[in-house]
């Protein structure tokens, strides 16, 4: 991704900016967030539906998705290259994809922004030592813990925020299971008639009520044109989707927990943003608990031996107290997983990079390469 700090705006007016601003300053109780994307899919929305694949409802559930005939895929007239797939994923899916995200994609090496306190254990595995309670037992006064001050991971091919780029040497091994699901996703809308799509990178993106994600835009991968998967967990936000340059007011968009964004081809050139978080969701412990039973009573049918179903098999892996700490960190956060493509297969990487294999430096998924 690469940011254009407000300041050094090349245009007469920056439409984008007035619009970060605006809804900067939204207040959840003055706005009908129900019916918040209906202007903008009212004036945008495609004349013909986007079409998805039929997929046999066992494939969808064994990746913890509903059936995709029940997914609502909205393609906006006038972007091409935008699809927001909304309904897919299941409410235990959702569940652990977010304990994946805090359990599994914060833990040292992945590099994050506190790796640069990672001599810290408590910095390099922040998860496993957040203690949700610290502020109910201790003085006030303590420091924030360091998985309450985590902003970003990367996963696979590690960007470097300093130089803004990313380094084939830094390479942490990217998830299968989320390859899988971006890949389906892509697959569903047929966005890779080649077959092309291999994700290798991903950054996962922790946002605090109250904080934003500056406008930028997804054009410094070396290959900057295959599918962008981008999945919204836990609470809501403000999306704007503008045009190559600033010079017009982007669209806002909510997206909630569940959704799926994705943006490819020339879309990926459009300035982006997220200038707010709404508190929406609910996501307690009852909530868990009966998307757990409903997630069982719906995989019974299918049968599914325990390797089968990533999602119940996965499960296993999280304690409870992993689903109890996951409770209160979420209580007032979003997570979003954004799943990239660095280069095309078979690609050579470009001259001014050193390639380093990634499959070749890293042994049965232990890293070789420190930060
Ligand atoms: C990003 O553009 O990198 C993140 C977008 C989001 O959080 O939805």
């Amino acid at each position: 991704m690469a940011y254009e700090p407000e300041k050094k705006a090349k245009f007469d007016h920056d439409y984008f900016r007035d619009q970060f601003r605006q809804c900067k300053q939204l207040n959840a109780s003055e706005i009908d967030l129900q019916n918040f994307n209906n202007q903008t899919f009212k004036l945008h929305k495609a004349d013909q539906p986007t079409s998805v694949k039929e997929i046999c409802a066992r494939r969808c559930l064994s990746l913890g998705l509903k059936p995709t005939s029940s997914w609502k895929v909205t393609a906006l007239a006038g972007y091409a290259g935008f699809y927001l797939i909304q309904n897919s994923l299941h409410d235990l899916a959702k569940w652990f994809w977010i304990l994946r995200a805090l359990v599994d994609f914060t833990q040292y090496p992945i590099k994050s922004n506190l790796t640069s306190e990672a001599a810290l254990s408590s910095h390099r595995f922040p998860w496993k030592h957040y203690d949700p309670h610290f502020r109910k037992t201790k003085s006030s006064n303590e420091k924030k813990q360091p998985i309450e001050r985590l902003r970003w991971t990367t996963l696979g091919y590690q960007y470097n925020w300093e130089t803004k780029k990313y380094y084939s040497g830094h390479y942490v091994d990217f998830p299968s299971d989320l390859a899988r699901l971006c890949g389906f996703y892509v697959d569903c809308l047929d966005l890779d008639p080649q077959k092309h799509y291999n994700p290798q990178t991903a950054i996962v993106n922790f946002y605090p009520e109250g904080s934003t994600l500056g406008i930028h835009c997804d054009n410094l991968e070396w290959d900057s044109t295959s599918p962008l998967v981008s999945i919204s967990l836990a609470h809501s936000a403000v999306f704007l989707l503008g045009e190559a340059d600033r010079t017009r007011e982007p669209i806002r968009l909510l997206l909630n927990s569940g959704d799926v964004v994705i943006m490819t081809n020339s879309c990926r050139q459009r300035f982006h943003a997220v200038p707010k978080i709404f508190i929406t969701d609910n996501m307690n412990k009852e909530d868990f608990e009966q998307s757990k039973l409903e997630f069982a009573e719906e995989a019974q049918e299918f049968n599914f031996s325990d390797s089968e179903n990533l999602i119940s098999d996965g499960m296993k892996r999280f304690s409870d107290e992993d689903v109890e700490k996951a409770i209160e960190y979420i209580r007032t956060r979003r997570i979003n997983l954004n799943v990239r493509q660095l280069k095309k297969l078979n690609e050579p990487t470009p001259s001014n990079c050193e390639e380093i294999d990634p499959r070749l430096s890293s042994i049965d998924g232990q890293i070789v390469n420190e930060f």
